[in-house]
């Protein structure tokens, strides 16, 4: 069965074959955050404009790089949130009017569905349930995953989520944007116990908050850093990096031995461009070691935003019967 997945729920464009779920035929993207770098975060409006005047190419770019025509397309799946409405709405219109026209079926896909399964595209599939982990931009969470169509969430972001902090961050340390994979270089060079941030687990709950620590960086930097020293890339910048980067990370690794243990299971599948960073999957690979679970990891061009992930997922949710109707809107 072939699924052609779209996806425009941020700044990236995509659009992907996929064979039976897991054969990726074409993984295109393209993604207008060179826009939106001189503002320090994606602008919905130019995102938009950017998925509507691209969205015909990278589709056109999709099939034929997976040398297919478009009337070889069984399903066409689409993201339908959560994500900008309006760029989410660009890639759902054109789905809707390509099943239309096509007369196949239309499968709408979460987002952060996607993302955990963008994590079971390469290796085996685990037996439900598990754990899903999904570390972005836009989300923090934690969930059950019983079934592809029966995901519970256990635990969420309060306010700032992982990747949001990364690049606030990386602002206040006067460095690019997006600044997770900066942040994650730099943090190489640095000391991850120089500085104590806290970022403690919340009382009782699975639930993350990371306003707090990012206030704590800011607080830092205005205490102790002149502008001389944003400036170069060495100490103490660096130290500043691990040592926010060691104590964010470590609550989300705690957090998801927690719910593994409260709900008896071995086995983590971890989603969202977060899931690219070399510490975190450092710090996993050690804890599965002694805790003894499997952790799934994405390829590293899974990570961020993607079609395939979409394709992947519809094809799993047509074999359960799910299709979406042609009044879906974004969510
Ligand atoms: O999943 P994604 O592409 O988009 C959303 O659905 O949000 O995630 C983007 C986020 C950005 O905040 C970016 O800074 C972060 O993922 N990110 C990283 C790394 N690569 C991307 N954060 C930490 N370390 C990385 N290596
Ligand atoms: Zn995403």
């Amino acid at each position: 069965m072939l699924i052609l997945g779209i996806e425009t729920s941020c700044d990236e464009t995509a659009a992907s074959v996929v064979k039976d779920g897991t054969k990726i035929l074409s993984n295109v993207v393209s993604s207008s955050m060179r826009y939106h770098r001189k503002f320090g975060g994606v602008i919905p409006e130019i995102a938009t404009r950017h998925h509507v005047e691209n969205i015909d190419k990278v589709i056109e770019r999709s099939l034929r790089k997976a040398s297919l025509s478009i009337k070889e397309v069984d399903v066409i799946a689409v993201t339908q949130g959560p994500g900008l409405v309006g760029a989410l709405l660009s890639g759902i219109s054109c789905a809707k009017a390509m099943a239309y026209a096509l007369g196949i079926p239309l499968i709408a896909v979460d987002h952060l569905k996607a993302h955990i399964y963008s994590s079971l595209m390469q290796e085996g599939m685990p037996s439900f349930p598990f754990i899903g982990l999904v570390i972005s931009g836009g989300h923090t969470r934690l969930c059950l995953v019983k079934d592809f169509d029966d995901v519970v969430t256990i635990a969420d972001t309060l306010d700032d989520a992982i990747g949001e902090a990364y690049d606030k961050v990386a602002k206040i340390l006067g460095m690019g944007y997006p600044g997770g994979p900066l942040i994650d270089r730099l943090a190489k060079k640095g000391n991850p116990r120089a500085i104590k941030f806290t970022c403690r687990p919340l009382n009782g709950s699975l639930d993350f908050s990371f306003s707090g620590i990012k206030t704590a960086v800011l607080y830092h930097v205005k205490k102790h850093v002149d502008a001389q020293a944003l400036k170069s890339t060495r100490l103490p910048i660096a130290d500043i990096a691990a040592s926010f980067q060691e104590s964010a990370l470590s609550v989300i690794v705690k957090n998801s031995l927690k719910a593994m243990e409260k709900h008896r299971i071995k086995t983590l599948v971890i989603g969202g461009g977060v899931s690219a960073n070399s510490r975190f999957r450092e710090m996993v690979k050690k804890e599965s070691v002694s805790k003894d679970f499997k952790a799934y990891f994405p390829p590293l061009e899974l990570c961020s935003d993607n079609a395939s992930m979409v394709a992947g997922l519809a094809y799993r949710l047509y074999k359960k019967g799910i299709r979406s109707s042609l009044d879906i809107t974004a969510n």
